[in-house]
């Protein structure tokens, strides 16, 4: 069944007069779920067991940030709700834990790898070894320039920068993590570095399974391009959680839910439930968009929502409301290369209007697009696209990179500090590009 906008906000409304929860832009008409969290005592263990990221404040503001006091628009994001902020910590203190001991998360030793115990494994892990009966359904997947590995449920995909991805993943879910909007929630997919044997055996399996059933493991021409990748820097593989849900250009061309009922039409001038359309007629959602555009134009990723977008690059299930983001990227643009794009600046003087059009001018122009991850929507869809939702959507993308830079604000420092302890070359660029976020 499909359920309008407008009832969506007024369940969202009877849940935020349950909870007192008002939505961080301050727009009344987006009363409802906010940057949630849960388990405060928890955090408040771990806020005690942490560096303070605001220890070398900059300035008072910078401390109102952390406490989630700082005004927005003359309007707080959460108010001063102390759970919040020791969600923020939480989230730091997880990176922390992360970087920290992110060897631990890599599968067993070399000498494991060929016992027993990974030969019966089925179920596959993140830290399962990744040999032998563990490979089964091996898939080189149909998206994606050179794409990644199915091997449900994770996925290899050779990286550039191996370590720098698994770092990247953990900080985008320390930006992101338990910011729920609406009942969606987004994160990254858990990774760690792939062993080089494992890498081995991925290739081997792949190479042995498309001589023997040529196409058995996806498109010829691709399984070829990914044997290779994988020879030649095997170092560089990383192995992700795989996503649920499928990408966002399977929304547009069929993202229904999977029963009968729900793939029937809904009223006239209402995307079908489950569609594309209809995520992006969900405030929620949408608002999660704009935060993930601000997380995008921080990380110089210009390959998703910020510069050219990429609907491929996110993924969404509509069942468990999970947005998943694939494919990332942090640029290893100067300061001073990264600051001069006007989406860049637009977002540092904090000019929300304007850098919404933009975003839902590309967003629009995917949509119409053969290429790209578009073009799957015919003359009706665009047109309920252009008269009944883009207007709607547009405010909660604005909404949404306000919110983004808050959070960027909030928790960035702490991800800075984490990065560092772990000595990873990701800290002195982010800490660069948050100063200038913060100051201009
Ligand atoms: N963790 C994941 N879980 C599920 N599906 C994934 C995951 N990562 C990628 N995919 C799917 O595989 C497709 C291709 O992956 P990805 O975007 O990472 O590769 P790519 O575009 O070839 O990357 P690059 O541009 O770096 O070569 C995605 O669009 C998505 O459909
Ligand atoms: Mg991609």
């Amino acid at each position: 069944m499909y359920i309008s906008a407008e009832k969506n906000e007024e369940n969202r409304r009877s849940t935020s007069a349950r909870t007192g929860a008002e939505y961080p832009c301050g727009d009344s008409n987006h009363t409802g779920s906010v940057d949630n969290c849960t388990e405060p005592l928890q955090y408040r263990m771990y806020r005690s067991a942490l560096p303070d990221p605001v220890a070398n404040p900059e300035s008072a503001l910078h401390r109102q940030y952390h406490a989630g006091t700082a005004p927005l628009n003359g309007r707080t994001e959460s108010s001063t709700d102390i759970f919040q902020t020791m969600a923020d910590q939480g989230a730091v203190a997880t990176a922390q834990r992360m970087l920290r001991h992110r060897l631990e998360s890599s599968p067993r030793t070399a000498l494991q790898l060929h016992g027993p115990q990974a030969i019966m494994q089925r179920k596959v892990a993140l830290n399962t070894s990744l040999v032998g009966n563990n490979l089964k359904g091996l898939k080189v997947s149909s998206g994606g320039a050179l794409g990644v590995v199915f091997i449900p449920d994770v996925v290899a995909k050779p990286e550039v920068d191996g370590q720098s991805a698994v770092d990247i993943s953990t900080s985008i879910n320390t930006v992101m993590g338990g910011v729920v909007d609406g009942g969606w929630s987004v994160s990254a997919p858990s990774a760690r570095l792939a062993q080089v044997l494992e890498v081995a055996e991925i290739a081997k399996a792949l190479n042995l399974r498309n001589q023997t059933k040529p196409g058995s493991v996806g498109d010829q021409n691709r399984v070829a391009a990914m044997v290779a990748a994988l020879t030649t820097r095997p170092e560089n593989v990383v192995i992700y959680e795989q996503a649920p849900g499928t990408d966002f250009v399977n929304h547009l061309a069929d993202g229904a839910l999977n029963n009968a009922a729900a793939k029937k039409q809904s009223k006239k001038g209402q995307p079908k439930t489950g569609s594309g359309l209809a995520q992006l007629a969900d405030p929620g959602y949408a608002r999660h968009l704009g935060r993930i555009a601000a997380l995008d134009i921080f990380m110089g990723h210009r390959d998703r929502l910020h510069g050219a977008g990429n609907f491929e690059n996110w993924m969404s299930d509509v069942r468990s409301r999970r947005l998943t983001l694939v494919d990332n990227d942090i640029s290893n643009l100067s300061l001073a290369n990264w600051s001069t794009h006007q989406d860049v600046q637009q977002l540092t003087n904090q000019q929300y209007p304007l850098l919404a059009n933009t975003i839902v001018t590309e967003i629009d122009s995917l949509l119409n697009h053969q290429g790209y991850g578009g073009g799957k929507l015919g003359a009706k869809d665009l047109a309920v696209w252009q008269n009944t939702i883009r207007p709607v959507f547009q405010t909660c993308i604005e909404a949404g990179l306000q919110a983004g830079r808050l959070k960027l604000l909030q928790r960035g420092w702490g991800l800075v500090n984490a990065l560092r302890v772990a000595n990873s070359p990701l800290a002195d660029r982010l800490e660069e590009r948050l100063n200038h976020l913060h100051n201009g």
